[in-house]
């Protein structure tokens, strides 16, 4: 990765002047609209439908009444920002997402905390990532606190459709296509932004499961110099055939693996965490560094930050051991394997926005299955904790500054 890249991901604000400037200006070099919420217009759904019961959600596949859209375009930049009710988009056939996966996107949920008060989780991050997706595939880059701004009003509008029950949440999905009308491979002279809304149930709604992995080496999700660290449309698809495969052999998910070392890198669509218990006692905490094969996760960042603060005795989590170290560093299969085999694996867990902690059993790799243990409840010394504490501050049960009430 070079370092302007690694800058603008290390970076907490939106991507530098420099790499804002060579975008917005990219027509005449004068300076383009930006996203205005001052000029949001409202259509409302004149046939607005209800929040079906929970039981019926299936993840994904219920829309909320009304959806953002935002036009852009190379001669004015960010247009008229409308709400307006959910449906199909108008797209021509020649349109440059159709052909050569101009998308990116975000995941991010709101929640009712107990007393209706709607909360997100750390949206900044998810704004801040989706302007760096933006400018690793030439999509137009965009203030992220005016984007927030109007899916707080979206998200406002259709409160009714954030579920209640514990562990539910309204996902939101911003995403942004690339629209120029004609063929060629180049940055679009019109792109479209837009925000949909769908009720979610909880990952695990009968408690947690552990999953099993498949250790792929026959695929790979990301490589040096590619697109793995980007919330990219492109970076999916092809996930798709190696998990029909993992499933074909009875696992849930890839455990995408990197060169002749296998290194873990991630777990299907999750980061990834791998606790170890140190010679002497205590644990390691362990994920892969963000070497530009690794989407930055938010959750990911929250685990580490929640370890850390722990370790550091900034603000202890309980129940979770004292002795912890927090690591991020490479970790090869060989190192999983026969930390397996010594008794020197605590846990392995996936971590996202999706399912908050997915913890592991086992990792088919080279023919074998290489077995991670999990306490009864399905989780582990870490995740257990960590889990708690992140689900307490999303919802708002403990108080913190990563919960924006909006
Ligand atoms: C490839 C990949 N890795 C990791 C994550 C986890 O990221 P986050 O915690 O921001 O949801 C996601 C999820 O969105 C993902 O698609």
């Amino acid at each position: 990765m070079s370092l302007a890249f690694s800058r603008v991901l290390r970076s907490s604000k939106r991507p530098s002047a420099k790499w804002t400037f060579s975008l917005r200006t990219m027509s005449s070099g004068s300076t383009l609209s930006d996203i205005n919420p001052s000029k949001l217009v409202v259509k409302r759904n004149e046939n607005p439908k209800s929040l079906p019961p929970s039981s019926q959600l299936k993840f994904g596949h219920t829309f909320s009444d009304h959806m953002l859209t935002i036009p852009w375009t190379q001669e004015s930049g960010w247009g008229t920002p409308q709400i307006q009710p959910y449906g199909p988009l108008s797209l021509e056939p020649s349109c440059t997402v159709l052909h050569y996966a101009q998308t990116i996107f975000e995941g991010m949920k709101a929640y009712k905390d107990p007393e209706g008060k709607i909360r997100m989780f750390r949206p900044d991050m998810n704004m801040k990532r989706m302007n760096t997706s933006a400018h690793r595939i030439a999509l137009p880059q965009f203030d992220g606190t005016a984007l927030f701004e109007l899916i707080k009003e979206l998200v406002r509008l259709d409160k009714n459709w954030i579920p209640t029950e514990p562990g539910h949440s309204l996902y939101v999905r911003p995403t942004l296509i690339g629209t120029q009308k004609a063929i060629g491979v180049g940055p679009p002279n019109e792109a479209l932004l837009f925000v949909i809304l769908s009720p979610a149930g909880p990952y695990y709604p009968e408690g947690f499961k552990p999953i099993a992995l498949y250790g792929t080496t026959e695929f790979v999700r990301a490589a040096p110099g590619g697109t793995g660290a980007f919330k990219l449309g492109v970076n999916y698809a092809p996930g798709i055939l190696p998990q029909k495969f993992a499933a074909k052999q009875g696992y849930a998910q890839n455990l995408w693996l990197h060169g002749p070392e296998h290194y873990l890198t991630e777990v299907g669509t999750m980061n990834l965490f791998i606790a170890f218990h140190k010679e002497g006692g205590g644990i390691e905490l362990a994920t892969p560094p963000l070497d530009g094969m690794i989407l930055p996760g938010v959750t990911r960042d929250s685990v580490l930050t929640l370890a850390r603060e722990h370790a550091a005795g900034v603000r202890p989590i309980p129940g979770l051991p004292k002795d912890l170290t927090v690591s991020e560093r490479p970790v090869t299969m060989a190192e999983v394997k026969e930390a397996s085999l010594t008794g020197k694996l605590a846990e392995l867990f996936g971590a996202g926005t999706a399912a908050v902690i997915s913890p592991v059993d086992r990792i088919g790799y080279q023919g074998e299955d290489v077995h991670i243990p999990t306490g009864k409840d399905g989780m582990g010394p870490v995740s257990r904790h960590i889990w708690t504490e992140l689900i307490g501050r999303q919802t708002g049960a403990i108080p913190s500054d990563w919960s924006v009430v909006i």
